[in-house]
């Protein structure tokens, strides 16, 4: 039997307290990122091992979380393959949009497995660092949130020119999600092999498609990167996000076969969870504002949302990820809320 506690939610059991680690605990609200910040760009820090090492660390040794996440990003994929992702300061992700088949040839799975070397090593040495009880997750973002911004050129509101081509061109958007469904399960199982113990999923656009649109590129292609991990790792647990999704959240679970999912701050968590099979783990969903205002809300939405899921495979997270403006000290107190919750 495994001693992690979130390795053990992931497996159904229900744990009290619940486990927690937060969505970008490594990031720009702490001044040990900052500090490190200065060193060159954020791929650059993705891709050196003693950097990423570092600052993904970092926020265990501070607040003594029960997971680590790798130090990375969804969009580090694309850049692997080919595509020219750049991050700007103060902007956020920009590259040339990808939008035909010809741009789409260009991308190359094989370029991608020596490109994601150095991430490779990353985990294998987060891995050897790391305290027992510590789960470490492997991570990326699903073919149809990292399309998004492959199609868009960067972030954007509505994604309207990917959504609208997403109809007009069919065959050219089926192909990318293709490509990157091929792409994303040797890059997670290239993560398992170097020592990730489960990995997430990150879908954060899932919820701007109609229910047609989202079972063919929401849930056809999270269910088939699932399949093929569970073949290939028997035993491997996979947390799905598809954040937005509202009322195809049970759906979702269902038809991916995902072992946890998480929950945007927009649901209620203990609604969701009873509509879904009792050893399927929720993980989530306080609200990040909650956490930049600290106090009395901070701590009774925790407590709130502990209390409603105890009895349940429940992992506390945030419904997204850490602003930066978060103080930092608002994160302790969320942490050893969660923990004297008994
Ligand atoms: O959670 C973690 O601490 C692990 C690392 C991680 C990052 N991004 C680091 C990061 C993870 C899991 C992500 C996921 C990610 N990246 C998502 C899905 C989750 C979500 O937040 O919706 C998305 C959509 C991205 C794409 C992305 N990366 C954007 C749009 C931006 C710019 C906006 C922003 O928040 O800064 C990034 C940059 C980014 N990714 C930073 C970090 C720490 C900031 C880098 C910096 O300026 O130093």
């Amino acid at each position: 039997m495994t001693e992690k506690p979130l390795l053990r939610v992931l497996a159904g059991h229900p744990v009290w307290p619940p486990p927690v680690w937060l969505m970008r605990q490594a990031g720009r609200y702490l001044p040990e990122y900052q500090a490190l910040r200065q060193e060159g760009g954020f791929i650059a820090r993705c891709t050196t091992p003693d950097i990423a090492t570092e600052i993904t660390l970092q926020p265990v040794r501070r607040f003594g979380m029960d997971a680590a996440i790798l130090f990375s990003d969804i969009l580090i994929l694309p850049w692997a393959l080919g595509q020219d992702v750049r991050f700007i300061d103060g902007e956020g992700p920009a590259m040339s949009p990808i939008r035909d088949i010809v741009a789409l040839g260009a991308l190359d799975l094989t370029r991608a497995a020596a490109a994601i070397a150095p991430v490779m090593e990353t985990v294998r040495r987060v891995r050897a660092s790391l305290p027992n009880a510590c789960t470490l997750l492997g991570f990326a973002g699903s073919p149809f949130t990292v399309a998004c911004y492959m199609v868009e050129g960067g972030g954007s509101r509505d994604f309207a020119a990917t959504r609208t081509l997403s109809y007009t061109h069919p065959v050219f958007f089926d192909r990318l999600i293709e490509l990157l469904v091929a792409a994303t399960i040797d890059y997670l199982a290239a993560q398992i092999e170097a020592g990730a113990d489960a990995v997430m999923l990150f879908d954060t656009w899932a919820g701007i498609l109609p229910p047609s649109q989202f079972a063919s590129r929401v849930v056809a292609p999270t269910a088939a990167i699932v399949d093929a991990l569970n073949r290939r790792f028997p035993g491997v647990k996979i947390i799905g996000f598809p954040r937005l999704a509202g009322t195809l959240v049970a759906d979702y679970v269902e038809q991916t076969g995902v072992d946890c999912v998480g929950l945007d701050t927009g649901v209620d968590a203990a609604g969701i969870a009873e509509a879904l099979p009792e050893t399927v783990a929720v993980q989530g969903n306080l609200d990040p504002m909650v956490l930049i205002a600290g106090g009395e809300a901070l701590l009774n939405e925790t407590s709130r949302i502990c209390a409603s899921l105890r009895g349940r495979p429940h992992i506390f997270n945030l419904g997204h990820g850490i602003l930066p403006q978060t103080p930092p000290s608002h994160v302790a107190d969320l942490v050893a809320a969660v923990r004297q919750a008994a």
